[in-house]
């Protein structure tokens, strides 16, 4: 071994022992000829002194080296002089006067700060990751991320599941997105996907009898990036036969209890909270609400009805929804014309408002509404003198939208919840089709394994919008953090699904008829979940972004600006896979 400590270790209990350390070198001070150097890795600094009393050679050489030279030493550990400790520092009690300093290697001027303190730009810390990784926050977050994978482990398989590895070339998995494919060689014309999540081999392994399986795969989807999307992702995915919905949301309680003592040491209060899907979007306007705060919208269709103000009449007479969420606080004029300019560009035409006055309701569409309907729209909303009631009426679905994102607007601004604290829920009841405006049917809410709730399997062609199935979300701090259900193991249900989106027998056949194949040899009833880690692992970092817990991780273009990636392949590689591509040289 190269040393005999690390950099984060050395103590008052080390006194006077012999050492060797190994790291980079982080800064050098030149103080009257005695030069201090503070050489970094993993687990910490440690200052180590260079004197020329001491060791002539020694110092020449420490007279040469730079920011991140690879530094090998060895030395005697001794006490910090008289009031120089350094009490934020591990190792802030000692120092190593060193005897021999051998340069390991020499750096390059490096282009990131390796200081947490010192963000450079995205696309620099993209490009020289390995530099960025070294920053002390990067490292905590890697080896934070470890803990939370071991702990994981840990979890499932002390309650008896299997860890079990799915292929990565694969059929086409339906999760929603575009796939990723990759040309078979040996296939002449013939590609594989790379999975969007282990969905359709997970339910596969239970029909093979595995009971209890989980994974933590990559997931590989083709979609427009965003902070909480990355086009690989990690799961933990899971799957359990002979379950129902309390069996399935009770062991993913478990599952962040153990996380969150093991690796937080904080204690999670379960069960989680349940909210049925509609509930949701009432209340909060979007199906994954931040609880941590008390603000809701109000429907205000029916007490606004009548009024005078033509847009609400409107929107009302056209089916249309008229919400309003009330500001915590007092706003300005320049504040209030902030939020109706972030409405509309969120799609919205336009935000009305009125101010709770001394003597009611008060604003220049006021004068619309008679003083009952100011009255009663101050009673639903509870709203108090200063507070500034917002109404967007639109289409439903931009109603909510709208509401939904000024309601986190204001929650920020405000400062109304707690940035530390880690809030969980379940979304439940969800629908299981969903109109598409623009084709005009129905269509699959999300994908389509999963099981309807049986007294409403009868409404499948009938009714098709008052399916509810049994999918759920897992919702924590306003991110969508995993989804699930029961799945659809019975072949005449799944078959009516399929024939009310008009979904072709024989195009599901080609998809995944693997799968409905193995339903006819004994299928069981199984649910399961696909959990973002990545997410996870972020937001117990508090962090608004996946790439800070992603080792190398794409840019928003889906580039590794790194590794160069995605890059060109030869003309002989492309023959040999029979492909051409249409783009110009
Ligand atoms: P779903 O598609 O909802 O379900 O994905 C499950 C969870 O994975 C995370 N996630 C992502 N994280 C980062 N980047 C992405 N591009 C990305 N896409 C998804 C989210 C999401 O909630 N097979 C089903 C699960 C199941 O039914 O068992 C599935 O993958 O946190």
């Amino acid at each position: 071994m190269k040393r005999t400590n690390t950099c984060g270790e050395l103590s008052k209990n080390d006194i006077k022992k012999s050492v060797e350390l190994a790291g980079w070198m982080a800064s050098r001070r030149d103080h009257g000829g005695i030069i201090f150097v503070d050489l970094r890795d993993r687990y910490g600094l440690t200052q180590v002194v260079l004197d020329p009393k001491h060791n002539k050679a020694a110092h020449k050489i420490a007279e040469h080296v730079s920011r991140e030279d690879v530094l090998h030493i060895k030395g005697k550990v001794r006490a910090r002089g008289k009031d120089l400790e350094n009490p934020k520092l591990k190792t802030g009690e000692i120092e190593v006067i060193v005897d021999e300093l051998e340069i390991l290697n020499k750096a390059m001027t490096p282009p990131i700060e390796i200081d947490d303190n010192k963000e450079a730009s995205e696309e620099v810390r993209m490009k020289y990751r390995y530099l960025d990784l070294r920053r002390p926050k990067m490292q905590k977050h890697l080896e934070f991320r470890a803990k939370v994978a071991q702990a994981t482990r840990e979890y499932f398989t002390d309650n008896n599941f299997i860890e079990i590895t799915t292929p990565l070339l694969v059929k086409s998995t339906p999760e929603g997105a575009r796939d990723y494919v990759v040309p078979s060689r040996v296939n002449p014309g013939k590609f594989y996907a790379l999975p969007q999540s282990p969905q359709l081999y997970k339910q596969i392994l239970m029909c093979s009898g595995m009971d209890r399986y989980f994974q933590l795969p990559i997931c590989l989807r083709d979609e427009d990036l965003r902070a909480d999307r990355q086009p690989e992702h990690t799961q933990i995915d899971v799957e359990m036969s002979f379950v129902d919905l309390e069996d399935l949301w009770t062991t993913f309680e478990g599952l962040y209890k153990h996380i969150w003592k093991k690796v937080l040491g904080k204690d999670l209060k379960t069960p989680f909270p349940r909210i049925p899907y509609k509930e949701s979007m009432d209340k909060y306007g979007n199906d994954k609400p931040d609880i941590r705060y008390d603000l809701h919208l109000v429907n205000v269709n029916n007490i606004v009805k009548g009024s005078e103000f033509g847009v609400f009449n409107s929107i009302i007479e056209h089916g249309g929804l008229i919400k309003c969420v009330a500001s915590p606080g007092e706003l300005s004029r320049k504040e209030l014309d902030e939020y109706i300019t972030f409405a509309q560009e969120l799609g919205a035409k336009g935000m009305a408002w009125m101010r709770v006055g001394k003597d009611g309701l008060e604003s220049n569409i006021a004068k619309y509404f008679s003083d009952k309907i100011k009255k009663e729209l101050v009673k639903a909303t509870g709203a108090k003198e200063g507070q500034i009631l917002m109404f967007v009426a639109d289409k439903e679905k931009v109603t909510n939208a709208v509401l939904g994102r000024l309601r986190i607007k204001l929650a920020d601004h405000f400062k109304i919840y707690d940035q530390e604290e880690f809030n969980f829920c379940w979304i439940t009841e969800f629908p299981l089709f969903e109109w598409d405006d623009d084709n005009e049917k129905w269509e699959m809410a999300h994908h389509m394994f999963c099981m309807p709730k049986k007294e409403h399997i009868k409404f499948i062609e009938s009714d098709p919008g008052k399916v509810i199935c049994t999918q759920y979300d897992l919702v924590m701090n306003g991110w969508e953090l995993g989804s699930g259900s029961i799945r659809n193991h019975s072949p005449e249900v799944q078959k009516t699904i399929m024939k009310s989106v008009g979904f072709d027998e024989k195009e599901a056949e080609e998809r995944f008829g693997f799968l409905l194949e193995a339903f006819k040899y004994g299928a069981p009833p199984h649910g399961g979940i696909g959990i973002g880690f990545d997410r996870t692992v972020a937001l117990m970092l508090h962090q608004t972004d996946i790439r800070e817990v992603i080792a190398f991780p794409k840019n928003k273009s889906a580039e590794c600006p790194m590794d160069g990636s995605p890059g060109k392949i030869d003309e002989r590689q492309m023959k040999e896979l029979h492909i051409s591509t249409t783009t110009k040289k």
